[in-house]
């Protein structure tokens, strides 16, 4: 039977609803996927408001819903389920997208399916091509830098993460204090284009060390420095810096990964898939040098499309329609979370 799953996301700065349908392959799944970044509402305060996204939210959500239905072509009657993110993210965002979905779903009697948001971004990469499990993750955000060994759904082990800071923020910071707008990884990746990435070398952080958990904080307070220093900036000043930060950013990511495959399960390197995702993985620089990676320890390199890296409701809505077909519901009583760890997933499904 055609199952149709109405995703929703709200768990950042993007309003966004999606459906999604088990008929057909890979792109021809998605029906619609309708995403507003509310990047302009934040712009003016360098950085997300939770307040602001939470009422930006507010406002737009049962608009986006209603546009990602029209845009599939059909009616909530015929939606089978309801997919929202309960977590983890801004409270205020979370509340709004999980309550939304969970009003719909009483209303009009469809399955809730209780969304974790890094499980989607985990996730997304099946979307438009057929990855088996198990595969070694590299989830890479604004909120989260880890790797993970996936091996199905709810099935997660941890590997290492951010002992401080996620590459996003980094990339997020440094991009505000060189005056981007908006102030992003993606605007980074931009000026660096023209950028000289030997201008300045500071050290790769946690080089050289065991396991793969990251630090980025020290990064982050060395390249404000510089800034600081070199006081009025010029264009090229400014994408000399991003060229830079990007390098650097993309040194310790390879440093770390390499050490990720070596502490990685039997299984995992059978297997030899390792994914990118998350919205810094939409970054082409860090992908290729990945990709180069790979192919020294013998993985095969699955990048999420870019479109399906930064967040989006498609794999909020993919994710949802695998539960559904598994008969894996949520209770309407499934309380938002701020924080939600992977690796607690088989428990609050209790699996
Ligand atoms: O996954 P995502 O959309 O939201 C979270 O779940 O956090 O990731 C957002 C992060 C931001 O820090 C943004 O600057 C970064 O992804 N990002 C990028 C690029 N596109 C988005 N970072 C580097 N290069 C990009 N092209
Ligand atoms: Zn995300």
């Amino acid at each position: 039977m055609n199952n149709l799953i109405l995703g929703i996301e709200t768990s950042c700065d993007e309003t966004s609803a999606s459906v999604v349908t088990s008929s057909g392959k890979n792109i021809d799944r998605v029906l619609s996927n309708v995403v507003y970044s509310q990047i302009e509402e934040h712009s003016q305060y360098g950085g997300v408001v939770p307040e602001i996204a939470a009422r930006t939210h507010l406002n737009l959500i049962f608009s986006t819903i209603q546009k990602s239905l029209q845009e599939a072509g059909v009616s909530l009657e015929e939606i089978s389920a309801i997919a929202a993110t309960c977590g983890p993210g801004l409270i205020g965002g979370v509340l709004v997208g999980s309550v939304a979905g969970k009003t719909l779903s009483c209303v009009m009697k469809k399955p809730f399916l209780a969304i974790n948001h890094l499980e989607a971004h985990a996730n997304a990469c099946r979307l438009l091509s057929n990855v088996d499990f198990p595969y070694l993750l590299l989830l890479i955000s604004g909120g989260h830098c880890q790797f993970l060994e996936v091996y199905g759904l709810s099935d997660y082990k941890l590997l290492g993460s951010t002992i401080d800071d996620s590459a996003g923020e980094a990339f997020d910071k440094i991009a505000r204090l060189l005056g981007l707008k908006p102030a992003s990884g993606a605007s980074i990746e931009k000026s660096a284009l023209t950028g000289d990435a030997e201008r300045f070398s500071f050290t790769v952080p946690m080089k050289g060390r065991s396991g793969c958990d990251f630090s980025f904080s020290g990064l982050k307070t060395a390249f404000r420095i510089l800034i600081q220093k070199l006081g009025t900036l010029s264009e090229k000043d400014v994408s000399d810096i991003s060229a830079c930060l990007q390098k650097n950013i993309t040194e310790t990511i390879i440093d770390r990964a390499v050490n990720a495959i070596d502490m990685s399960s039997d299984k995992i390197k059978n297997a030899r898939n390792f994914v990118l995702a998350g919205g810094v993985a939409a970054n082409k620089n860090i992908q290729l040098e990945v990709k180069k990676m790979c192919e020294k320890k013998g993985f095969n390199l699955i990048n999420t499309p870019i479109w399906l890296c930064t967040d989006n409701a498609a794999m909020v809505a993919w994710l949802g329609l695998q539960y559904y077909e598994k008969g894996i519901l949520s209770s309407l009583d499934f309380t938002p979370r701020p924080r939600w760890n992977l690796m607690d997933l088989k428990k609050d499904f209790s699996l």
